[in-house]
Formats: C-alpha cells, sequence, structure tokens
C-alpha cells in the first residue's frame, strides 16, 4: 500500500514537471497524423497541451508494451491511448488543478467529494469544475467518442481506463491502464 502511494506520488511529479515542459514536436505530429484521422485529430486537439502530451507519452508505451503482445489490435490501442483522456478539454483541468485534485483524493477525500459535488454546477475553468469533470471524463470522453463515430472498440477502452480491472478485462484495457498509470 505505502509502495503504491510512493509510485502514484512519483507518477505525479513527474508528470507534473513533464506539464510545465510539454510541446508537441515533428515525430509527435507523424504519430498522431498516422492513427488518428481528421474527427479523431480534432479530439486530440480539443485537450491543452499537457494532455495531449500524456496521451502522447500513453501511446508510446503501449507501442512499447505491443512488442511482447502480437495479438492485440494495435491500431485499436493506440487510438485508443491517444484519445482516452478526450473528456477532459482545453482549458477545464490544468496541471494546478491536477496537482489539487491528487492531493486532496489522496489526504482530504471528503472535501474532494464536496468538491464534485459542487462543481457540476459551476463554470469550466473553476477549481471544484475541474474536480467534477476529473471525475465525469471517462463517461463524457465516451460520449464525445461516440458523437465523432469512433469505432466501438475503442468508445469502450475511454470508457472503462479507470475502472477497476475485473479477471475478465480484455488485454487491450490491462494495457491501457498500465500505460496510464506509467506516465
Ligand atoms: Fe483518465
Ligand atoms: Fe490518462
Amino acid at each position: 500500500m505505502f509502495e503504491k502511494v510512493i509510485w502514484m506520488f512519483y507518477t505525479r511529479i513527474k508528470q507534473f514537471f513533464s506539464a510545465i515542459n510539454s510541446t508537441i514536436n515533428s515525430k509527435d505530429q507523424h504519430f498522431i497524423l498516422l492513427y488518428l484521422n481528421l474527427k479523431e485529430q480534432k479530439l486530440f486537439f480539443d485537450m491543452d497541451v499537457p494532455t495531449q502530451k500524456h496521451c502522447l507519452n500513453v501511446a508510446y508505451t503501449c507501442w512499447e508494451l505491443l512488442q511482447n503482445h502480437p495479438k492485440i489490435n494495435k491500431e485499436v490501442l493506440l487510438k485508443a491511448a491517444l484519445l482516452h483522456d478526450c473528456g477532459k478539454k482545453a482549458g477545464e483541468v490544468t496541471t494546478l488543478h491536477r496537482v489539487a485534485i491528487v492531493l486532496s483524493q489522496a489526504f482530504m477525500p471528503n472535501f474532494a467529494k464536496k468538491m464534485i459535488q459542487q462543481g457540476q454546477t459551476k463554470s469550466a475553468g473553476t477549481l471544484s469544475n475541474a474536480f467534477y469533470i476529473q471525475s465525469i471524463h471517462s463517461n463524457r470522453g465516451a460520449k464525445i467518442a461516440k458523437k465523432a463515430q469512433v469505432p466501438a472498440s475503442i468508445i469502450t477502452l475511454i470508457e472503462q481506463h479507470h475502472d477497476h480491472l475485473n479477471k475478465n478485462a480484455p488485454m487491450e484495457l490491462i494495457l491501457l491502464q498500465q500505460a496510464d498509470n506509467a506516465n
């Protein structure tokens, strides 16, 4: 348990510093154009740059994990990785919001619950709304992806990317969560 908390903080600190310096380079651009069609690219670029970079890093980790899983549908997993956080649009959950959310959830869970409730009716960009968006982003992302006619298999992965894994969980979801947790 203690190791898990330490690992979570290590990952969040790493995320924080990479978010501050995040830019999309030409290698990233090439990867996005290779795996996402125009409608999917719109979903990708509707996220802020730190979230775009996070999704790219999740996709690159998935790419590495795929080397040991040749039977998995590469297109499905990489598209899902690139789009998995599309339920958080630019300006809604900033890097500082993310720090506040992670710390509150770890040390003040009741406060976090209150913020989620309050945030439902608050405008985008406020701290409480960021708590709310963070809490619903998997389901919201699945709805946004459905509207953009993303294939059903990818929508399911977006919807379940924070769900508890049961013993029947598909390998694509296991790898997506593994890559998400590492980035
Ligand atoms: Fe997420
Ligand atoms: Fe993520």
